[in-house]
């Protein structure tokens, strides 16, 4: 099966860990990793190899990061991880399903948001104290039900960086521990 070529997307979630994070001795979970591309960012700013864990449910995806030297799981979201990390990234599957795209790297559900929800009822586990996550969604995925959830979990929600596309606006949210 192939993996996501970078995209609009991928190279705006890299923008944003290149500004955001400064310090380079933190533990970090690339989840949904596709090519590889935030590890590879990961990388180029410092962080150790052996701090980084690449998860997809994409096995080819793993193949090829696994090459650089990156820790790899086979992962649905957490559900093979048990360890808390001090930076969750995630660029989602986040569109909703339609007739022209039900891919698994791109669609998030029938209405979106369905991967991203289920991602939010486990991060506060996977959180360390100071823990944070940068997630990316589009003004095409519904925002109600997630965010409601994230307040009810505890989570801290801040849009840090908005970018304009074609056809869309995506978002990156810092989510943290209270
Ligand atoms: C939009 S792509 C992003 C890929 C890469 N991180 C990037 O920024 O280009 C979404 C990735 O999430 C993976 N994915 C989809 N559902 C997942 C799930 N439930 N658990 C883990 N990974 C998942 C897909 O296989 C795909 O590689």
């Amino acid at each position: 099966m192939a993996f996501y070529n970078p995209s609009e997307d991928s190279y705006f979630l890299t923008e944003v860990l290149k500004e955001k994070i400064k310090d380079k001795k933190i533990k970090v979970l690339d989840l949904g990793t596709g090519s590889g591309i935030q590890s590879q960012t990961l990388i180029e700013l410092g962080i150790s190899k052996k701090n980084i864990l690449a998860s997809d449910i994409n096995k080819s995806a793993l193949q090829q990061v696994k090459k650089w030297g990156v820790n790899i799981i086979e992962s649905n979201l957490f559900s093979k991880i048990p360890e808390k990390f001090d930076l969750v990234i995630f660029n989602p599957p986040y569109l909703p399903e339609s007739e022209f795209d039900n891919e698994p790297d791109t669609t998030g559900g029938k209405n979106g948001d369905e991967v991203i929800v289920e991602f939010i009822k486990n991060l506060p586990n996977h959180l360390t104290i100071s823990g944070r996550a940068f997630l990316l969604t589009s003004s095409l995925t519904p925002e109600k039900k997630w965010k409601k959830l994230a307040k009810e979990k505890g989570l801290k929600i801040t849009k840090i960086a908005t970018k304009k596309i074609f056809f869309e606006e995506l978002y990156i949210w810092e989510i943290e521990v209270q």
